[in-house]
């Protein structure tokens, strides 16, 4: 097969924040591996920009060591050769001078390659400075294609995007006249996980589910989204946003959206962005006191208000477990649940489908029924088990339950499942949209989420507290359950 990126054109890539953690972590390694695997343009720089006093010399250096630190086995020399493509813009994001200094530098370079390259600008910077960069990349001219012909620019931002429905409409506003939607790459990281790509694959390229998938055949489905850790030190950022905020209006809704969604009929980004937006508009939103009581729990774990930028009184929570619907005919009166905590017993995220008995069923009387689960596991130890009862061998009818299972990385071994940042760039670059989130889908979130956090902010259920990696919330039920 030919190299994809044999016919991306030359593109310069700004990351604004490139001193910062993202960079660190996801950006340089992740640009360093689309570069060793020939998926970048052969034209391509990367633009550093940020307060940091640097030169060139300095922040080649520091990407250096940022890739050597997390790309296992990585050759110093190729390193080094990857970095020659990078340089270094100082500047404060409020300030006009910096983004001019910016656009002379595309004017250079561009002139030296003797084209109107592609521009893309990656916000890899806190929320706070959204507004301003918006602002002053429009202003100063930035996004405009410098031919009517030819490049384009695109910008591409973090979440959290809002902080509720009403900033978050304030910012779609705000993007909307500056941009237009297809220059607009909203991250849900998630998104570009090989397992989560893979729930497209799974449902829509097999036969056998898609008739099965609907309230005659389902009887519930649950997303858990455990992790066996704290907040670490993103106390100022996760105190002012909990949980729900931080990993339920996105991750845990997408997973929902893509595993409940009709078939978008081709699959454009288009397509697929409108048929997961349709699935989030319709889920049931809790507004009354009464029903965010039966229907919601939240809770914190012990030590949580010890952690460092945390309120010694906060009442964040670290742990929720939400009980809705789908208001479509095809999921009404299905129970979705959605559960995310930090400090759990173990990490996990998955998705398990519950199945109805067959009726009449081979069941044992009076006993449990016998249903098939599915369960498909994002990660880790990315898998999909799919349970199902037999007959023990013996003069009883007594039956077992055993287990279809896939295991993702023994089936494919050596390939790189975990590197989502690689893919999302390299979507970026080819100017896919599919692994993004769409204004539709960000507001429908919030519409859901917001009046339970607001209802919790107003102490209306209670918040509990629970031991590091206990599994007491888990065991808690929801009163609606009870
Ligand atoms: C982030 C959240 O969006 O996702 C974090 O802010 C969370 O709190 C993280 O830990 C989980 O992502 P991953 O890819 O490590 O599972």
């Amino acid at each position: 097969m030919s190299n994809p990126a044999i016919n991306l054109l030359p593109t310069i890539f700004v990351i604004l924040g490139a001193t910062g953690d993202l960079m660190q972590k996801k950006l340089a390694p992740s640009l360093f591996r689309l570069y060793e695997q020939k998926e970048l343009p052969a034209l391509f720089q990367v633009v550093g920009f940020s307060r940091d006093s640097l030169d060139d010399a300095r922040f080649r250096h520091l990407v250096s060591d940022m890739i050597r630190a997390k790309v296992k086995g990585c050759s110093k020399q190729k390193v080094e050769e990857f970095t020659r493509f990078f340089s270094y813009q100082q500047g404060l994001f409020e300030e006009r001078a910096g983004y001019e200094n910016l656009a002379s530098r595309f004017g250079m370079q561009d002139g030296e390659w003797k084209v109107c390259s592609n521009k893309l600008f990656y916000l890899a910077v806190p929320p706070q400075f959204y507004r301003t960069i918006f602002y002053q990349l429009a202003e100063s001219g930035l996004t405009k294609p410098c031919s009517p012909t030819e490049g384009w620019t695109r910008v591409i931002v973090e979440k959290p995007f809002g902080k509720d429905l009403q900033t978050a409409q304030e910012l779609d506003r705000l993007l909307g006249r500056l941009f237009r939607e297809e220059q607009i790459y909203r991250i849900d990281h998630y998104l570009g996980k090989e397992t989560v790509q893979n729930i497209l694959a799974f449902r829509f390229a097999n036969s056998f589910f898609e008739p099965i998938w609907n309230r005659e055949a389902v009887e519930s489905i649950e997303i858990k989204f455990w992790e066996d850790f704290g907040i670490g030190d993103r106390g100022i950022f996760y105190d002012g946003s909990g949980a729900l905020r931080d990993v339920g209006q996105n991750h845990i809704l997408q997973l929902l959206a893509l595993f409940l969604m009709s078939n978008p009929g081709d699959f454009t980004p288009e397509s697929i962005r409108k048929e997961r937006a349709r699935v989030l508009k319709a889920l049931r939103v809790w507004r009354s006191v009464k029903d965010i009581q039966q229907m919601t729990m939240r809770g914190q774990y012990q030590g949580y208000r010890l952690e460092k930028d945390v309120d010694a009184s906060s009442q964040t929570e670290t742990y929720f477990r939400i009980e809705t619907f789908l208001q479509t005919p095809r999921w009404q009166g299905v129970p979705i649940y959605l559960e995310g905590g930090k400090q759990m017993p173990e990490s996990k995220v998955e998705v398990t489908v519950v199945f109805r008995h067959s009726a009449p069923c081979l069941c044992p009387e009076g006993g449990a029924h016998y249903k098939n689960t599915l369960r498909y596991r994002v990660q880790p130890q990315e898998a999909i088990h799919l349970s199902f009862w037999i007959k023990k061998p013996g003069a009883q009818m007594e039956l077992e339950e055993k287990d279809f299972a896939f295991d993702y990385r023994a089936a494919f071994e050596g390939h790189d499942l975990s590197d989502a940042y690689k893919r999302l760039l390299f979507s970026v670059i080819r100017g896919d949209q599919t692994l993004f989130v769409s204004t539709e889908e960000i507001l429908a979130g919030w519409k859901f989420v917001d009046p339970i956090v607001r209802a919790w902010e107003e102490g209306v259920t209670e918040l509990h507290e629970y031991a590091q990696k206990s599994d007491m919330m888990v065991k808690m039920k929801l009163s609606a359950d009870v």
